[in-house]
């Protein structure tokens, strides 16, 4: 029954069907992908940064000149296994037929003999892999090869490395940078779209003058999805289930999850698996307390691990707060001196709880800080 399948979609990246706008971003991405211009995309998590690039690529399917590959730097710690992916990724993305593969590979190493090999899928399961202590040698012979192989192919390869800043627990990775730098920038038909959601990691890749990777790209800082798009988005698909919801209270959804992606798409899905014919303001709050009494025990755990000057702290920022170090606030909050309030406030940062830009300070999990409000501080 067609209805009982949710048109909402959190988790998993943003479907073809369930992706809400991004037109401009999107035509922003296209434009640097078709002209080889490098990006570098930061957001806090779960705003929508790999749904974006993913939705760019697919859009862009029709144009054969263009290939993508994605790397995610989430599963992989160290730099050989790093190189190991650039070369797989880049050599799967270039040929069609998994026999091009390894004679097609091969064919671009000179110093060094990769292994590839095949698995039971051969469609995908397919590895490079080095010996390291020769291939250490030659890093740079690595990094050339997605430009040899797109460059004689004639094809624009684009790739797309997610969770970018971890490059930082590699061993040497200042090194690392510098070498990827040195031989990236001389790259024609290659262009790198680097993403990431810790922000002070990455600004301290990309926007420190005395790093190597500074201002490599075309620095995006993603926003949200506006309230207006989230609306009309919420009451055409409960429409198409044959459903309905006002759109005030659409609205209403979007908003009391400050925009945030992931928990609009959460909160619209128990909404619409609660409502029957047509949702209410009660449903909404229903599906609310759901949504909290499901994340409880995870905010509770958050809440365990901090200290209470840190926990102070939330309490500030959530009562609106700006200077955290006025003699009132660090009075009324018991921040503690001055000092505390920059420990709390960096150690907050670190575990991605707060964002700090421009001196702002927000909370990250609009779930976690409706949850502070209600059930922790209980000031309503
Ligand atoms: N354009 C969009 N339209 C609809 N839903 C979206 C969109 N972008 C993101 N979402 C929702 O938000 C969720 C998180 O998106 P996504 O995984 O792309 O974020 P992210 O920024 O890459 O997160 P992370 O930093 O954790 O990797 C998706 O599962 C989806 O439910
Ligand atoms: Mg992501």
């Amino acid at each position: 029954m067609q209805e009982d399948i949710s048109p909402f979609l959190f988790g998993s990246g943003a479907s073809e069907t369930s992706f809400v706008n991004r037109d401009d971003e999107i035509r922003r991405l296209a434009v640097n992908f078709r002209s080889g211009i490098h990006t570098i995309m930061i957001s806090p998590r779960r705003w929508g940064k790999s749904s974006l690039v993913l939705e760019t690529a697919r859009r862009m399917k029709t144009e054969k000149k263009i290939r993508f590959c994605f790397i995610d730097l989430f599963s992989i710690h160290s730099e050989q296994e790093f190189y190991e992916a650039l070369c797989r990724e880049a050599i799967k993305a270039t040929s069609n037929k998994a026999e091009d593969w390894m004679k097609g590979g091969r064919e671009f190493f000179k110093s060094i003999l990769p292994r590839f090999s095949v698995g039971v899928d051969p469609q995908n399961d397919f590895s490079v892999s080095f010996d390291w202590r020769q291939a250490e040698q030659h890093r740079n012979e690595i990094l050339q090869i997605p430009e040899d192989i797109a460059g004689k192919k004639g094809i624009r390869l684009v790739i797309c490395i997610d969770e970018f800043q971890n490059i930082k627990s590699f061993r040497d990775s200042e090194k690392i940078e510098k070498n990827l730098r040195a031989i990236w920038q001389h790259h024609k038909s290659v262009s790198y779209c680097l993403y990431g959601s810790k922000r002070h990691m990455m600004t301290e890749i990309f926007d420190s003058p005395s790093r190597a990777l500074y201002r490599f790209g075309d620095m995006f800082f993603l926003q949200k999805i506006s309230n207006t798009h989230w609306e009309k988005f919420i009451v055409e698909k409960f429409l198409s289930t044959g459903k309905s919801i006002a759109h005030e209270l659409a609205a209403k959804i979007a908003e009391t999850m400050n925009n945030h992606s992931y928990y609009v798409q959460q909160l619209s899905h128990l909404v619409w698996m609660h409502t029957t014919k047509k949702a209410t303001d009660e449903t909404i709050q229903f599906a609310l307390n759901e949504l909290m009494n499901f994340n409880a025990l995870f905010y509770q755990t958050i809440i365990e691990n901090l200290s209470n000057t840190q926990i102070n702290f939330l309490n500030a920022v959530i009562n609106g707060v700006e200077k955290f170090t006025s003699v009132e606030a660090m009075r009324s909050f018991k921040l503690g001196t001055p000092r505390n309030v920059s420990k709390s406030r960096t150690a907050l940062e670190n575990a991605d709880i707060i964002d700090v830009s421009n001196g702002k300070v927000l909370m990250l999990d609009p779930a976690f800080e409706l949850w502070l409000r209600r059930e922790y501080f209980r000031t309503f």
